[in-house]
């Protein structure tokens, strides 16, 4: 596993910014693996940026992202499409056939799950796959358990995520208690992976993630057995692991 424990959040943001930027310019074609939530804000800024700057184009980019929440539809302004529209696809050149969500509003989970897997391995895989993790150890909406789930399954969410999401919402009785997320095994069935995390509230996650054992109830540790893992964090994310600050 690579590792960066960089000063703050903006160097966190701009070196994630970097990876993705490679991957685009080394693989105009590549297949990304989104992420949503406060983490990821600053990394899709920059590639706005670096878009707007005629740096990278997305017009023969193919993205899925990790997860939705049940019941929201897609113009919610908290529901995950709303945030990847307004955080990274109305600013780019993206073509809309090339991304795709889960159906927040499906009237068949099964199926729309199945077809989700499916997609994803007709695209061939996922080339990048962009991470944050809960704080407890969640990565999309896998949240901690008796086992791993593989493929894009319908979750209840537990307690301590109603209550970190219950930040984006007016009361906590409107906080989704369940989402649609990719399974574990299309996560490691990505090429490669990078994890993201920022404050001291995650630190603990990190550590159990990464050098404690692997269990299904720390769900992120499973990347421990992912050949090609870049770890990204700042400082209080990374004040718990082994490792020397890089600058
Ligand atoms: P956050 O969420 O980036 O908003 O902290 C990350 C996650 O729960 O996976």
């Amino acid at each position: 596993m690579k590792k960066y424990i960089l000063k703050d959040y903006e160097e966190m943001s701009s070196k994630a910014a970097d990876i993705v930027t490679s991957q685009i310019k080394n693989n105009p074609n590549s297949v990304l693996g989104l992420a949503t939530g406060s983490t990821p804000e600053g990394m899709y800024k920059h590639l706005v940026q670096r878009h707007k700057d005629g740096e990278i184009s997305f017009k023969d980019i193919v993205t899925f992202n990790l997860d939705e929440y049940y019941g929201l539809s897609s113009d919610h302004p908290q529901s995950y499409r709303y945030f990847m529209e307004d955080h990274l696809l109305y600013h780019v050149d993206i073509d809309p056939d090339n991304v795709h969500i889960p159906d927040g509003l499906t009237k068949d989970i099964p199926e729309m799950c199945k077809n989700y897997d499916q997609l994803i391995e007709e695209a061939g895989q996922i080339d990048l796959q962009i991470l944050g993790i809960g704080i407890n150890g969640h990565i999309g909406f896998n949240e901690p358990g008796e086992k791993f789930v593989k493929g894009t399954h319908l979750v209840d969410l537990t307690d301590d995520t109603l209550d970190a999401n219950s930040r984006f919402f007016k009361s906590d009785e409107q906080v989704p208690a369940r989402a649609i997320t990719m399974g574990v095994g299309s996560i490691l069935n990505a090429k490669s992976i990078i994890l993201l995390a920022s404050g001291k509230n995650k630190a603990d996650a990190i550590k159990m993630a990464f050098e404690g054992p692997i269990t299904p109830q720390v769900p992120a540790s499973i990347l421990q057995l992912h050949p090609d893992v870049t770890l990204i964090v700042d400082e209080e994310a990374g004040s718990k692991i082994k490792g020397e600050k890089n600058e």
